[in-house]
């Protein structure tokens, strides 16, 4: 999204459309952009699918979009998604608007915890909804507000509405009661500024101003009693005691400054939620922290406000120059798709809980699941269906699922359970696993199913596919989209929305409750443990130096690890080309044991859980016969290391989370065994990220 002085509106939408591709990676379901109308008021477009059909779309369009107009200021937004609430679909697609007038639109990245609230509280108010996101209630909202109080700014709008919303933000809005101006803002999703001026910037800093200095207030979210009777409350009731308008500061010249201002100034703004949008324009970018609220005005002022000072604020914002390429931007620092998502889990894991996990009164709610949950407590026994990594967080999560729903759990790959032409019944629970929901065997298998009269519950990554579509309910893991075509951040996020459904069930038993707590709050940590395994990085590559030019990689392990083993081998299988087994540990002296020897690369996990006496038995035996094993064990765990030619240490965790901190050192060997080995990481010879055929 960007923001621009003189150009023809076909320079500006291309500008637009150029962003949206080089965002593409982030999500590709659907797409749009909202510009100023060529009279007055805003225009909208979108499309389902990929960015490409929304610019033919436009091109289609050329004459009524005027596309030879030239224009002195011009403000646009463009998104382009990957759902979260709601399929792909035009109408869902952002942005997305007030009303049919497009008094307000916005474009949103993030995911918004409390929309149903709002949701139900505007429709109180006699809004009308067309779309199924959440992002809606964000357009909705800031009409409400701009009724009531008709003298606002459109930054002091935004400032409002922040205020009511939880969850995870980047937000661009536009108005058509202020054209020529647009307002973003940020709150746990990545935004920053791009800044691009003929001449030098008279300095680096953007001043941030406080609308509130030292506010006592603040804003407040509606309790949950103003949510249940919306009538009762009105947002007007609590806002005008709790906040002051800032009009004092609204122009203060010290914005200006950083600003070469003459008559020939001519500077252009991009706002984006990365850099990769906008680095072709320009390299001079300003990071925009949570609860910023940046604005530029119709005379092309970049303001940068926040409600209140904070303590740790730095009272201003510094323009840093990016020395970076385009393909570096998109990736990071890292050098494929897979090593950046592998490194995403501390974020991705967080975004599977959101909203679900109330970490403070320890309950767990699906919102997708919840309404089948007494139908899945009276079922005769659990199946869950998925291939590849999707299958291993069923082995995963099988033993918490038995724990906790007390029901008989199967776990099956799909082709194999299409063979065998299993019996299902009608009271029978089916979860289909699957990061793209295309899978063609999982979807058969679902249709297998479905036929037969089973509750079919659905557990993706892609909403709006056809698993999806075809189940009567289900959960979307929130792990953004994952383009390496190794597996690696749904399967932990495929793994902790399967914990999360165990929870669920457990809720009401009296007995579950200790176990629940620890299990809980043992996600409440995860990813600061997430982080503390990913600095184990270095550690890990020196390592696959002495593993690359073997033939074969053995993993073993038993017990809550077992899954890691089948995965981590699976990881290395697909990216290396290299020879891997994932071995049960139990199983060890039944065949594998025969393989062992001093030149036997051999990767042992022995966490301290209900088996590690057992783990410990099947390491003696690796070492008795000349192995030397790699470790993987719990920090600062010296037994196990005893018998180990090298140790990885992962922080411990309850057993049945340990299995999302023991497979990312897997992970990350295998992405390091691969790059030595000179092989394509994420797009491995052979394999295809969704399999859409048998
Ligand atoms: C392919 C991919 C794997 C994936 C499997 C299942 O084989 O290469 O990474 O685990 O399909 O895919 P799904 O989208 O159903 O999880």
């Amino acid at each position: 999204l960007n923001y621009l002085s003189p150009k023809s509106r076909a320079e500006i939408i291309e500008l637009l459309i150029r962003g949206l591709e080089r965002l593409e990676y982030r999500g590709y379901d659907s797409a749009g952009i909202g510009i100023d109308a060529v009279d007055s008021g805003l225009t909208l477009v979108k499309q389902t699918g990929k960015v490409k059909c929304l610019r033919d779309k436009i091109e289609a369009q050329q004459d009524s979009l005027d596309f030879g107009r030239e224009l002195d200021i011009h403000a646009g937004i463009a998104h382009t998604r990957w759902a979260t609430h709601g399929v792909p679909s035009d109408i869902n697609s952002h942005p997305q608007r007030s009303d049919e007038a497009n008094e307000f639109i916005v474009v949103h990245n993030g995911i918004i915890t409390n929309y149903k609230d709002v949701k139900q509280f505007l429709i109180q108010k006699g809004f009308k909804f067309e779309s199924d996101t959440d992002t809606e209630i964000i357009a909705k909202l800031i009409k409400h507000l701009r009724d009531l109080h008709p003298t606002y700014s459109f930054r002091e709008l935004v400032e409002q509405v922040i205020q009511q919303l939880e969850g995870a933000f980047a937000l661009a809005f536009k108005s058509k009661y202020f054209p020529g101006e647009l307002v973003v803002t940020r709150r746990g999703s990545p935004l920053l500024v791009g800044i691009k001026t003929k001449e030098k910037l008279a300095s680096d800093h953007i001043p941030v101003l406080y609308s509130k200095d030292g506010c006592e207030f603040g804003g407040r979210s509606l309790t949950s009693r103003e949510r249940d009777c919306p009538e009762k409350v009105d947002l007007q009731d609590h806002r005008s005691h709790v906040y002051e308008l800032p009009h004092g500061l609204a122009r203060t010249e010290s914005t200006a400054e950083f600003l070469p201002l003459g008559d020939d100034r001519e500077v252009e703004y991009f706002f984006a939620s990365d850099a990769s949008a906008i680095i072709e324009h320009t390299n001079r970018v300003l990071y925009l922290l949570d609860d910023d609220v940046a604005s530029v005005d119709s005379e092309g002022i970049l303001k940068i406000h926040r409600l209140k000072r904070s303590l740790e604020d730095s009272h201003a914002r510094e323009i840093t120059t990016l020395k970076m390429e385009i393909q570096q931007i998109m990736k990071g620092n890292f050098s494929s798709f897979m090593q950046k998502e592998i490194f995403e889990q501390p974020e991705s894991v967080v975004n599977t809980m959101r909203g679900r996990i109330n970490f403070d009164n320890e309950t767990v709610v699906l919102g997708g699941i919840k309404e089948h949950l007494s139908e899945i407590r009276r079922c005769r026994r659990l199946l869950l269906i998925a291939c590849g990594t999707s299958y291993h967080s069923t082995i995963a999560t099988r033993q918490l699922l038995e724990e906790l729903t007390e029901l008989p759990v199967m776990v099956d790959l799909a082709s194999d359970f299409l063979d065998r032409n299993t019996p299902i019944f009608r009271d029978d629970v089916c979860f289909f696993v699957s990061q793209s929901g295309e899978t063609a065997d999982t979807l058969l298998a679902l249709r297998y199913c479905k036929q037969r009269g089973a509750l079919i519950v659905g557990i993706t990554n892609t909403v709006g596919s056809s698993i999806c579509r075809e189940s009567h309910c289900g959960v979307h893991i929130n792990a953004g989209p994952e383009i390496g075509v190794a597996s690696t951040k749904a399967y932990t996020s495929q793994m902790i929305s399967l914990v999360m459904f165990a929870l669920m069930m457990s809720e009401d038993r009296i007995s579950s409750q200790p176990r629940r707590s620890e299990i809980i709050q043992g996600l409440r940590v995860l990813p600061d443990q997430i982080k503390e395994v990913l600095s184990l990085d270095s550690k890990i590559q020196e390592i696959s130096r002495s593993v690359f030019e073997k033939k074969s990689l053995l993993v073993l392990g038993r017990g809550y690890n077992y899954a890691t083993c089948l995965e981590g081998a699976l990881k290395i299988k697909e990216i290396t080309y290299m020879h891997s087994e994932g071995i049960l540990a139990g199983e060890l002296k039944h065949g594998p044991l025969a393989l062992v020897d001093e030149g036997m690369p051999i990767i042992m996990i022995c966490t301290r859980d209900n088996v590690f006496v057992k783990c410990m038995n099947a390491l003696q035996q690796v070492t008795a016969r000349e192995g030397r094993p790699i470790l993987i064990c719990n920090k600062g765990d010296e037994e196990p290391q005893k018998y180990a030619s090298k140790v990885l240490e992962v922080p411990k965790t309850v057993d049945c989370l340990q299995g999302l901190l023991t497979v990312i050192p897997l992970q990350l060997l295998s992405y390091h065994v691969a790059v030595l080995k000179g092989c394509n990481v994420d797009c491995p010879r052979n394999l295809a990220k969704s399999v859409t055929v048998e």
